[in-house]
């Protein structure tokens, strides 16, 4: 079964062809046009021009990956798109492609939740995972803590009170005024930097539930740079690699514990922030340490961060259990949550 993934959800537009067949994924072709130069000047997505960028680009990325793939139209068997969460005027180029598609192209048509297509990424390198699974979910707008007894049965064991983990990420970067995306500013300048320097708190890390929050950890940071520093002469690489470690820290100590409760076989980590080192060090190691026979799943750097691929394989396995939308009545829903 060949599946077409599209995904404009945010600032990337991206299309992806990947075949599935008795379970096993391979990625055909793939093009992912992303819109960070534009936005770097804002400091941020801006929705608007984020729309307009889908709108020129949309046509061509997927032009592109079909000629990649050397297919016509006719060997596209469904077409898959992240239907939400995501931002609305974004989210509706993407949909009101796929349903145009699916009408001229006589396809079946799955309208996706994002947050389902970064888990789904894990089944690229790993077609026969046991469950149950535990997820931890982190991007630009969730962090979630999802239990999997099987495919797409998903149950919500925690999520964060306020801010997303990526979030906290962007902001620290823009206090730091180190620039747009800011996970990935924060990851680099980590690298030079002490982890011990300043003792961020680690919030809610002891209370009995798997919930978290990352805004009061933004407002450490804000005070640290305000009192100890008045804004001038700040150590930038020791105060993110304290407050790197301080939400990897929450991240995994949550994580262990919710996977020793479940008792899961395997652990996925998907998202956006999924791509830091530091995370995808840290959890592997307690891991091993913690939970003997458990095992660690990680997309590869590419399909952590918003891509299409991703959309393609969660598109699969709706496609073959036949659970399709019409071009007729799928739209786009910005604030869809894949578990409640
Ligand atoms: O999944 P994603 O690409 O888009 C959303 O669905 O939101 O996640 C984007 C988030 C941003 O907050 C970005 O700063 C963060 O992921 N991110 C990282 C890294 N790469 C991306 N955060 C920490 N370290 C990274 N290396
Ligand atoms: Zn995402």
């Amino acid at each position: 079964m060949i599946i077409l993934g599209i995904e404009t959800s945010c600032d990337e537009t991206a299309a992806s062809i990947i075949r599935g067949s008795r379970g096993k994924i391979t990625v055909i072709s793939h093009a992912v046009s992303s819109q960070i130069k534009t936005h770097r000047r804002y400091g941020g997505v801006v929705p608007e021009v984020a729309a307009r960028q889908h709108v020129t680009s949309i046509i061509p990325v997927i032009a592109y990956a079909m000629a990649k793939a050397k297919l016509k139209p006719s060997d596209i068997n469904a077409i898959a798109v992240t239907s939400g969460p995501g931002l609305i005027t974004a989210l509706r180029v993407g949909v009101q492609t796929a349903k145009t598609l699916s009408y001229a192209w006589h396809k079946p048509l799955i309208g996706l939740n994002h947050i389902e297509g970064h888990i789904c990424a894990s089944w690229l390198k790993h077609p026969q995972l046991k469950f149950p699974i535990l997820c931890l979910v982190v991007s630009g707008g969730h962090t979630e803590i999802i239990l999997m007894r099987q495919h797409g049965q998903y149950q919500l064991i925690g999520r964060t009170r306020d801010d997303a983990a990526g979030e906290a990420f962007d902001k620290v970067a823009k206090l730091l005024k180190l620039g747009y995306p800011g996970g990935p500013k924060v990851q680099v300048m980590a690298r030079q930097g002490d982890p011990d320097r300043f003792a961020f708190p680690r919030p809610m890390i002891r209370d009995n539930n798997f919930d978290f929050s990352f805004a009061g950890l933004k407002t450490s940071v804000l005070y640290l740079l305000k009192r100890e520093f008045h804004y001038k002469k700040i150590p930038s690489a020791d105060v993110c690699a304290s407050f790197q470690q301080a939400v990897v820290d929450v991240l995994v100590a949550k994580t262990i514990a919710a996977a020793k409760k479940f008792g899961v076989r395997n652990i996925i980590l998907a998202g956006g922030v999924a791509a830091n080192e530091q995370l995808r060090k840290t959890l592997s190691k307690e891991i091993k340490s913690e939970l003997r026979g458990v095992g660690y799943i990680v997309p590869s750097l590419e399909f952590c961060t918003d891509n299409a691929t991703m959309i393609a394989v969660a598109g699969y396995f709706h496609a073959l259990k036949k659970d399709f939308s019409s071009w007729e009545t799928l739209e786009a829903d910005p604030n869809w949550e894949l578990v409640n």
